[in-house]
């Protein structure tokens, strides 16, 4: 018998990423085939982000046109992420064509729930918490990569900050237990994965709740225990995001210079650089208590390379508070920084402020802001001309079919010519040119 295909979508943060994967291994395991489009799918999955409004109008869009396409109505079509987790069962109103609405902890019973749907069941909704059995394990074929792994160390977020829809959507803190965290990143070694990405909303909280697999390593808590007890699994690349600040303890980058396998990148948002803003959005720091870490930071043996993300435009944010933030991207000279409008967030404590910004405004402050970087960029990334630096191969490069594609372990972009031949593994490039997001070279 022909199985059932499935095409899953993925929008939103490297979280989402990671979820799609275990979804797709939990479905393969059920006997279902995962599939690369949604055309000839028999169930067409979008896993979906809220954090702005934009990526959440995008799953609508994207619900339209799978309906106008020619299996419309032979199509079984779900919605599941932080949307799902957000909207419930309002999604069947808004939405007729979707039958399933499954929210950010019941991944692992999709199986099950596209059973009941394909035997005559109308609509199911699961917004429900995650079994207490349930293990994540992502089998290597469901990885994004087979060079790079994301491996989730902690779920969920308890900070609040009040623009934000995360804590909503995916609920209190979780941490995984560390010796799970390390058999999994020992079983991705033996499968050949070289570079493994810590990932969580706030990797810096991890708090597991026992000891095991963090005997034997110490540090000032229980990341950069866990850090070290990573780094010992000898994976040749770790990177983790995202780094909160209030958390981010400066053995964090002691631990980085101990291992040359923690990798030489911190992403440490500040979002913005007034005080009184910072207070608004409830960040629980201040300026000055952000520069400390940056200074720490700096301080490093190794160069670490540093990149961040900015609101702008957060209700009440005046001229001179958006100054504050020029000040202080100028200060920090980041390797990139990702720079987001202000988008109001239904039942968040913003929404309720007064003072909104216009989105003119917004823009003419994105601009700004993104026209400081680029000069800081430019010569950052100019700074690296003739330098050698260490590349994991890991696609052919979209530009150019010729090129190959890969990341610093600072997790700077480089593309150089040749090297088909080197997929999947560690090579010296030097480089040749710098543009604004990337670099280009020649192996060494
Ligand atoms: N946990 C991480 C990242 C969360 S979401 C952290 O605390 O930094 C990723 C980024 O989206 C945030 O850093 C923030 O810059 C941006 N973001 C979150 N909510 C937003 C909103 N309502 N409007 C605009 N940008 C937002
Ligand atoms: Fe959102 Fe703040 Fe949590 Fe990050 S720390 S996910 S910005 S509430
Ligand atoms: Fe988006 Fe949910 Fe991630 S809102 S950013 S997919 S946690």
């Amino acid at each position: 018998m022909r199985k059932t295909s499935v095409y899953i979508e993925t929008i939103g943060c490297q979280m989402n990423v990671a979820d799609t994967e275990r979804a797709a291994s939990r479905l393969r395991i059920a006997g279902y085939e995962l599939v690369g489009d949604s055309e000839s799918a028999d169930v067409v999955l979008f896993n979906t982000c809220s954090v702005r409004a934009r990526a959440e109008q995008k799953v609508f869009n994207r619900i339209g046109e799978v309906r106008k396409s020619s299996r419309h109505g032979k199509q079984i079509v779900g919605v599941t992420g932080c949307v799902a987790q957000l909207e419930g069962g309002a999604i069947f109103d808004h939405a007729p064509g979707v039958s399933l609405v499954v929210g950010t902890r019941a991944t692992d019973r999709l199986p099950k729930i596209i059973e009941r749907i394909r035997r005559g069941e109308r609509r199911i909704l699961d917004l429900g918490e995650r079994d207490e059995d349930e293990v994540w394990d992502i089998s290597p074929a469901e990885r994004h990569s087979p060079h790079v792994a994301f491996v989730p160390i902690i779920e969920g977020c308890n900070k609040f900050c009040t623009y934000c829809i995360v804590p909503y959507s995916r609920g209190r803190e979780r941490s995984r237990g560390a010796s799970e965290i390390t058999s999994e990143v020992q079983r991705l070694l033996r499968s050949g994965f070289k570079e493994v990405h810590l990932i969580g909303q706030n990797v810096n909280s991890y708090r597991p709740k026992t000891e095991t697999g963090l005997e034997g390593f110490d540090g000032a808590t229980p990341f950069s225990r866990l850090l070290r007890a990573v780094a010992a699994t000898g994976i040749p690349r770790i990177k983790f995001t995202t780094s909160f600040p209030r958390d981010f303890h400066h053995d964090i980058v002691a631990a980085i210079d101990e291992h040359e396998n923690l990798c030489d990148w911190v992403h440490l948002p500040v979002q913005s650089g007034s005080d009184h803003i910072l207070h608004l959005m409830r960040r629980g720091h201040k300026a000055s208590n952000y520069m400390h870490r940056v200074e720490a930071i700096k301080n490093a043996r190794r160069k670490i390379s540093m990149t961040t993300d900015i609101v702008v435009g957060f209700p009440g944010e005046t001229e001179k508070d958006f100054e504050a933030t020029i000040e202080l991207v100028k200060q920090c000279q980041y390797d990139s920084i990702f720079i987001f409008k202000y988008s109001e967030r239904k039942g968040t404590p913003a929404a309720a402020l007064s003072g909104k910004i216009s989105d003119s405004e917004k823009t003419a402050r994105f601009q700004a802001l993104n026209e400081v970087q680029r000069g800081i960029q430019n010569e950052i990334y100019a700074s690296y001309l003739g330098k050698t630096v260490s590349v994991l191969v890991e696609a052919i490069s979209t530009r150019s079919t010729e090129d190959m594609t890969g990341h610093t372990t600072c997790n700077k972009v480089v593309n150089f010519g040749e090297g088909a031949d080197l997929m999947g593994q560690i090579v010296h490039v030097k480089v040749t040119a710098a543009k604004q997001h990337s670099l280009y070279g020649a192996l060494v």
